[in-house]
């Protein structure tokens, strides 16, 4: 039997042919037609005006934070219940994550911590340099409510859309919300170049600003010159023109993900103590990965005997993310609350999600885990 991993890149003949026809180009660097055309295409997808293809969703959080003026000494506000990328991004430009605990009712963050901290940090003339929201497992944040927060106190919002590529929030796209967002194409993501993110926003001066900054900041001369440091961080073409192909895809990825989704509810939804991510009303997800949470009183065993059990029959599942404020990295970080995340770390597992999942794989998960109790 044949390994399941956690979420496996899916990729088909399509990709093959894209892949090949950048290669027989001889567009092998970071620059060309089908790196010109993902950012147009992936644009349009998520309904912005500008984007730029970057090496990882990392580096396109480190420029999205320096362009909207993210800098040493600032504070950031940073959901606690994400991956460690999100927080690691704000200390490479000298400046500090602020930890705030998720919504037990979406596991994003709780718009109503940020809230008070805003109010507190304003009566003592210590607002952040900015807000980053996660759309957390594909689930995007309650934008209604931070969005307002953020115009109100004038802090730019960064959209941390890594694992949300296709989700939607009231019918409009995760990744527009931002002053900037940040994608992931990860070889785990939804859409995978192997390696590679995506910087996008509406305003085309900060995506012109990372594009230079992403090529070493050379400026316009025949010769090197550059006035600022920059970063080589940008995304090679062949690996766009396989983003292209997987872009074209999406839709039936997150139909094959919902369905996996599905598939889980219905065949585990009736054992005492497991809990599915709630799905908040106001949006769809991706359904990038399907978690859940164990209550072992009631189910007879905890998430841990049940990742043990189902990597014992080589099944991969993974604890959900251990909050960033329990991360030794982060030790004596402010946070703002913190209990609810944590407790979902304790409880939280992700199941094998990846779109090519097959019907029979899915049948050795569901077993497995059924069989853990007792
Ligand atoms: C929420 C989140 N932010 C950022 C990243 C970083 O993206 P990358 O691995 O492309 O640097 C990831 C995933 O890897 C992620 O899940």
């Amino acid at each position: 039997m044949t390994r399941i991993y956690l979420s496996p890149p899916e990729v088909g003949p399509e990709e093959r042919t894209m892949l090949l026809a950048a290669f027989d180009s001889n567009w092998i660097a970071p620059t060309g037609p089908d790196l010109d055309a993902f950012e147009r295409e992936f644009a349009e997808r998520v309904e912005v005006e500008h984007a730029v293809g970057l090496s990882s969703g990392t580096a396109a959080l480190h420029l999205g934070l320096m362009l909207s003026g993210v800098g040493p000494g600032d504070d950031v506000l940073v959901p606690s219940f994400t991956f460690v990328a999100t927080a690691a991004a704000v200390t490479y430009l000298g400046a500090n994550p602020v930890f705030v605990d998720c919504s037990p009712l979406t596991w994003t963050v709780d718009p109503a911590l940020v809230a008070e901290e805003l109010a507190e940090r304003a009566r003592h003339g210590r607002l952040p340099a900015a807000v980053v929201s996660v759309d957390l497992y594909g689930q995007s944040t309650d934008y209604d409510a931070l969005v307002p927060l953020c115009d109100e106190y004038e802090i730019p919002l960064i959209e941390d859309a890594a694992e949300a590529l296709g989700a939607t929030y009231r019918g409009r796209p995760a990744g527009s919300f931002g002053r900037a967002a940040v994608f992931s194409f990860n070889g785990n993501k939804i859409i995978t170049t192997s390696g590679g993110g995506m910087l996008v926003a509406d305003s085309g001066d900060l995506i012109d600003r990372a594009r230079h900054l992403a090529n070493q900041a050379r400026d316009p001369f025949p010769h090197y010159e550059h006035s600022v440091i920059g970063y080589n961080y940008r995304l090679s073409n062949l690996l766009a023109a396989l983003g292209r192909a997987q872009l074209r895809g999406l839709d039936s990825r997150i139909e094959r993900r919902h369905a996996i989704n599905g598939a889980y509810r219905s065949a585990l939804g009736d054992l005492p103590g497991i809990r599915f991510m709630p799905i908040a009303d106001y949006g769809e997800p991706n359904w990038w990965l399907t978690c859940i949470t164990v209550d072992p009183e009631q189910f007879g065993a905890d998430s841990a005997q049940i990742r043990l059990a189902l990597e014992a029959v080589d099944i991969e599942a993974r604890p959900t993310w251990k909050p960033l404020h329990l991360q030794p990295v982060f030790k004596g970080a402010p946070t703002v609350g913190g209990s609810i995340c944590a407790d979902i770390f304790e409880r939280g597992l992700c199941l094998p999600s990846g779109s090519a999942l097959s019907e029979g794989d899915l049948g050795r998960v569901v077993e497995t885990i059924r069989g853990v109790p007792g």
